[in-house]
């Protein structure tokens, strides 16, 4: 390959490593975003028990003792998790995950807990974020 061929086809693939060089800083950029999401739950709308709130993708358990929140994505490969109310279970439909009601892994392929979230209680709202 001569010099003339090598800069033609170093320049053919330039637009592409252009594309590649700007998708990591965008990538990133809105890694960020989406990790500073607030959100804010009036408590009124938190009965006892379990509550799972589809738009966040988070589980709310309310106790007497006071809330714990669960990412409700499955720690093998993010499947949301369903709520089994007679077993008082956390069980992942794609694979068989099961969890309990601390968030811990008893059962894989999922070798992590469910991820807890941390809030704060201000004027009557749980605040997650
Ligand atoms: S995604 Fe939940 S067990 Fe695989």
């Amino acid at each position: 390959m001569d010099r003339r061929d090598f800069l033609g086809k170093a320049l053919a693939y330039l637009p592409a490593l252009s594309i590649v060089a700007l998708a990591f800083p965008f990538y990133y950029f809105l890694s960020f975003l989406y990790g500073k999401k607030r959100i804010e739950i009036p408590l009124n709308k938190i009965d006892k028990g379990i509550v799972f709130f589809k738009d966040y993708g988070i589980f709310i358990l309310k106790t007497s003792k006071g809330y714990e929140v669960f990412d409700a994505h499955c720690t093998h490969m993010g499947c949301i998790v369903n709520y089994n109310n007679e077993k008082k279970l956390f069980e992942c439909p794609c694979h068989g995950s099961v969890f309990n009601l601390k968030g811990e892994r008893l059962k894989g392929p999922a070798k992590k807990p469910l991820n807890r979230l941390t809030f704060k209680l201000v004027n009557n709202n749980l605040i997650i974020g």
